[in-house]
């Protein structure tokens, strides 16, 4: 009939009292319900229940030795005992606040009536049950919300993947860039002192700052010979379209920026803005160092990849002029560090 029986057996129950006559009473008008057990003193209880499951206990406050307060109290400081509610049984109406604040689910006042002993009892047992079905419930519910956030985030990262490919799958001659400049990115970004969460914003912008590149004929891309002025224009125009591309990514506005930004140059001689100095978004001054690092690790149409001192050379060069002189020290750093030359087109 209540719901907390969704068991066959009957709940546990365990009286607490040191009169003989209230424990007799107490079995007498729970038993139809409950499987009643019963101890006659404090420290008898508390062993009993560390070693018998339970699921109410009924507690006579005035006991010799160890009072009805004292087995609360250790009861409510167990770990393994603490969330076995326990009904107070007093005679003492002041004892209420005390009992409650120790941690008491409910009290029976002596004398009590068989009826509202078994409704206070039933009751109790009936909220615990609920209260540990909702605990369950919101844990079911977080978990679902959890394994959906974690496949919309595999489906974000596998579609910025899938745009990058297409873009590298459209110039024959830069396998892989979008992906190691992203990775270039966020190893400047985590020696910079990014979060981790900018670091992966980073390593997504960086992933597509050449995605207008897709507007540009392939000709034009893949021309082995050297561009005319228009052509030249055309290849620059990949900038815009590429953060025209990105701005409607409206979860992460800043995406379009690493497009646009990418061939900006510290000193203002970049495009498409011309922008100088910290005016350059600061992600983009990043990115700009490591696309400039492949581009210069990478073979071309007309020439093979450059060694790896020439490449030092070029980003001292740049320090200043072209790069955030704080990011080409960070890249030249990585260049020390990579002893056997791996950061590079294989
Ligand atoms: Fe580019």
């Amino acid at each position: 009939m209540s719901c907390y029986m969704g068991k066959e057996e009957k709940p546990v129950v365990l009286v607490v009292d040191d009169m003989e006559t209230n424990v007799m009473l107490l079995e007498e008008i729970l038993k139809e319900e409950f499987d009643v057990q019963s101890k006659m003193s404090g420290a008898e209880a508390i062993s009993w229940l560390e070693s018998n499951p339970c699921e109410l206990v009924l507690l006579d406050y005035r006991m010799p030795e160890m009072n009805g307060l004292e087995v609360l109290q250790r009861i409510k400081t167990d770990g393994k005992l603490k969330n076995v509610p326990v009904i107070l049984l007093t005679a003492d109406m002041e004892m209420e606040a005390e009992g409650f604040k120790a941690g008491a689910a409910d009290f029976i006042h002596k004398p009590f009536t068989p009826e509202a002993v078994l409704l206070r009892a039933k009751r109790i047992l009936n909220y615990e049950y609920l209260q540990s079905k909702l605990a369950e419930e919101v844990r079911r519910q977080t978990k679902i919300a959890e394994a959906r956030r974690a496949s919309m985030q595999r489906l974000f990262e596998q579609t910025v993947f899938a745009l990058a490919q297409a873009v590298d799958a459209k110039d024959k001659y830069t396998h892989g860039h979008s992906r190691r400049v992203a990775q270039y990115s966020r190893t400047i970004a985590r020696i910079a002192g990014e979060s981790e969460e900018a670091q992966l914003r980073i390593y997504y912008m960086a992933l597509l700052h050449d995605v207008g590149k897709i507007g540009i004929p392939d000709e034009i891309i893949n021309k082995p010979a050297r561009l005319t002025d228009e052509e030249y224009s055309t290849i620059k125009s990949h900038t815009w379209i590429g953060s025209d591309i990105l701005k409607c990514i409206e979860e992460f506005p800043d995406f379009s920026k690493g497009a646009r930004h990418h061939h900006e140059r510290y000193d203002g001689g970049g495009y498409p803005d011309g922008l100088k100095g910290e005016e350059i978004p600061r992600m983009a001054r990043m990115i700009a160092v490591a696309d400039a690092y492949d581009a210069m690790t990478s073979n071309r149409s007309y020439r093979g990849a450059l060694s790896q001192e020439h490449v030092r050379e070029e980003v001292v060069r740049g320090r200043g002029t072209q790069f955030d002189p704080q990011f080409a020290d960070i890249m030249l750093r990585m260049i020390d560090a990579d002893k056997n030359f791996t950061m590079r087109e294989t």
